[in-house]
């Protein structure tokens, strides 16, 4: 029988890649699919929530039911998170956001002249760091795709960004990280708790990574 431990929450999940113009026929951006956020949306929506996707550009359908807003830029998706996230029991930044974006967008296209071409860039807001800093007993999960050092690192990230839980994958493992649909995931917790999970379907995942949200719930005492 279906788990419907999830009714009466809402769930706020960004995902996707976002897009940084550069002039008006180029762009930044990253090889993120979505998948791994919407398959998230996916399982909380089964499992009963209330979900909302703020979702970069991406190719796959949201799942039946799910409220999607569609942004392009980091600032975008900053603005509409921010506009949200307090309507929201549990916010899950998935998103593999753009660090940096254009210091300037030029208005006509950039003509190929000189050797060299250098373009200025400026930091991005961190919506997830943006969020641990108003988030109160709300959840706040992260995601931290690596190359190397993956627990160092992901756990410097869970203090930083004042978040409850990081899942770490290494982007370099065959079955892990962008466009596949599949992961291999490891839970860690703000306390310290680390849970290592096999290869397994981001639909499963997505479970997996729920089921350690609502051990928390009742702990921080969302109601
Ligand atoms: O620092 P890093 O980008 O590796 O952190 C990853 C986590 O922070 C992810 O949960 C991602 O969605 C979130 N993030 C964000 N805004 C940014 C950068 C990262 O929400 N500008």
């Amino acid at each position: 029988c279906e788990k419907d431990d999830f009714r009466d929450l809402k769930v706020l999940i960004t995902a996707g890649p976002t897009q940084e113009p550069i002039d008006p026929v180029r762009y930044i951006t990253n090889r993120s699919s979505g998948k791994m956020g919407y398959a998230i949306a996916a399982q909380a929506q089964k499992r009963g929530a209330k979900v909302k996707i703020v979702s970069g550009p991406v190719n796959i359908s949201p799942p039946y039911g799910v409220e999607v807003v569609y942004v392009k830029t980091a600032d975008e998706m900053y603005n509409e998170v921010m506009k949200s996230y307090a309507d929201f029991d549990i916010l899950i930044m998935v998103a593999a956001v753009a660090d940096y974006k254009c210091a300037q967008i030029a208005e006509k296209k950039i003509k190929k002249k000189d050797e060299k071409l250098t373009i200025e860039l400026v930091k991005n807001p961190d919506i997830a760091k943006e969020l641990g800093k108003v988030k109160g007993n709300r959840i706040l999960v992260g995601f931290s795709a690596e190359t190397d050092k993956l627990v160092n690192n992901a756990c410097e990230k869970l203090a930083s960004k004042n978040l409850d839980m990081i899942i770490a994958n290494d982007v370099t493992q065959e079955g892990a990280g962008f466009g596949t649909d599949t992961n291999i995931i490891k839970i860690i917790k703000k306390d310290g708790e680390i849970v290592d999970f096999p290869l397994m379907s981001k639909l499963e995942a997505g479970d997996r990574i729920l089921d350690e949200v609502i051990k928390l719930i009742g702990k921080n005492g969302v109601d």
